[in-house]
C-alpha cells in the first residue's frame, strides 16, 4: 500500500483516505462520495482497531461484511480498498502510541479511557502508509475529527481534514454500523438521541432558550418518554472548536449526547 500511494503521489495524484471499520452504510457513503470530488484517487481503509476498544466492549461481535462492503465501494466509485489484519497493524513487540492529551479527555474520552489513544495511533499509521492530501471523516463522531485536527496540526502531517455531515435514517437516527443491533421495536426507541437534539435545538431557535440546564432537562424528559429503559452517558453543551462546557447558548455551541438504548452504545450531536 505504502509503494502504491508513493508511485501515485510521484504520478500527480492527489489521494483521498476515508478510514473505517466497515460494516458500510449511507454515511460512510457520503464520506467516499465528497474524498470522490475532491482527490484523484480515494482509498477507503477498513479494519476494526482493536486498540480503540476496551476489554469490555463490542470488538469480537462488531458487525463485518468484507464482501458487501467492497461492492458498494465499488458501485460509488472508490478506487482502492486497504483491508490490512490486526497482525500487520500491530505485531508483536508493538510500543508506540499517540494520545492528544486534552481533547481525549472529555466527552467520549471520559466514559472511553484510551478510545481516542487508540484512533489517534490507527489513523497515524493509516495516513503514514497511504500518503494522503485529504482525509475525511463524519460528523457523527465529532469529537473524534476534533482530535484528529488537532493531531494532524501537532504531529504535521500535510492533510487537509474535512468533517463531513451525519447522514441519518427517515426518522432522524444517525446511521450507524451499530443500529443492526435491534430489534424492531427497540429501533423505534433509537430515535430517542435525534428527537432530544430536536427539540434542543427548536428551544434554543424558536423559543430563545439559553440556559444549559433547561434545555438539558427537557432533552432528559424526551429521551425518557421515547425509551424509559434509556441509560444517558452524558448529554454535553460545549463550545464547538475547545469542547469546553458552556452554561449560556451561544452560536459556537454544539450539544453531544451519548446513551444507551437497549445496551447499544449510540451517539450524536448537533449544532444549535
Ligand atoms: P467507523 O465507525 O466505521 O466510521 C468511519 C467514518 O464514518 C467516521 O469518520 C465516522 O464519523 C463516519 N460516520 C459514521 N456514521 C456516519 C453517519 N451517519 N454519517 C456520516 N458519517 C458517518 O470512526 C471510526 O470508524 C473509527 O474510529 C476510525 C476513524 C476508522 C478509526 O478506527
Amino acid at each position: 500500500m505504502q509503494a502504491r500511494s508513493r508511485a501515485l503521489a510521484a504520478d500527480g495524484k492527489r489521494i483521498g483516505i476515508v478510514p473505517t471499520m466497515g460494516f458500510l452504510h449511507e454515511g460512510h457513503i457520503s464520506l467516499i462520495k465528497r474524498a470522490k470530488k475532491l482527490s484523484d484517487v480515494v482509498i477507503t481503509t477498513i479494519f476494526v482497531n482493536p486498540a480503540q476498544f476496551a476489554p469490555h466492549e463490542d470488538l469480537d461481535k462488531y458487525p463485518r461484511d468484507e464482501k458487501g462492503d467492497i461492492a458498494k465501494i465499488k458501485k460509488v466509485g472508490g478506487d482502492i480498498v486497504f483491508i490490512p489484519n490486526a497482525a500487520d497493524m500491530y505485531p508483536a513487540n508493538y510500543q508506540t502510541y499517540i494520545d492528544v492529551e486534552n481533547l481525549s479527555k472529555s466527552l467520549e474520552g471520559a466514559i472511553r479511557p484510551g478510545h481516542f489513544r487508540g484512533v489517534t495511533t490507527i489513523v497515524a499509521k493509516m495516513f503514514n502508509i497511504t500518503r494522503p492530501d485529504i482525509a475525511v471523516f463524519g460528523m457523527k463522531d465529532y469529537q473524534q475529527g476534533m482530535v484528529i485536527r488537532q493531531m494532524v496540526k501537532d504531529l504535521d502531517y500535510p492533510i487537509r481534514i474535512i468533517i463531513a455531515p451525519t447522514v441519518r435514517e427517515k426518522d432522524g437516527l444517525a446511521m450507524s454500523s451499530r443500529n443492526k443491533y435491534f430489534t424492531p421495536a427497540q429501533r423505534k426507541e433509537a430515535v430517542c438521541l435525534y428527537a432530544s437534539l430536536a427539540v434542543a435545538r427548536n428551544m434554543v431557535k424558536v423559543e430563545k432558550v439559553k440556559k444549559v440546564s433547561a434545555i438539558r432537562k427537557e432533552m432528559v424528559d424526551v429521551i425518557k418518554d421515547i425509551c424509559p429503559m434509556a441509560e444517558i452517558d452524558y448529554i454535553a453543551f460545549t463550545d464547538y472548536k475547545t469542547l469546553a462546557p458552556v452554561k449560556i447558548i451561544d452560536n459556537t455551541c454544539i450539544c453531544s449526547l451519548a446513551v444507551r438504548v437497549h445496551g447499544v452504545r449510540l451517539i450524536d450531536n448537533m449544532r444549535l
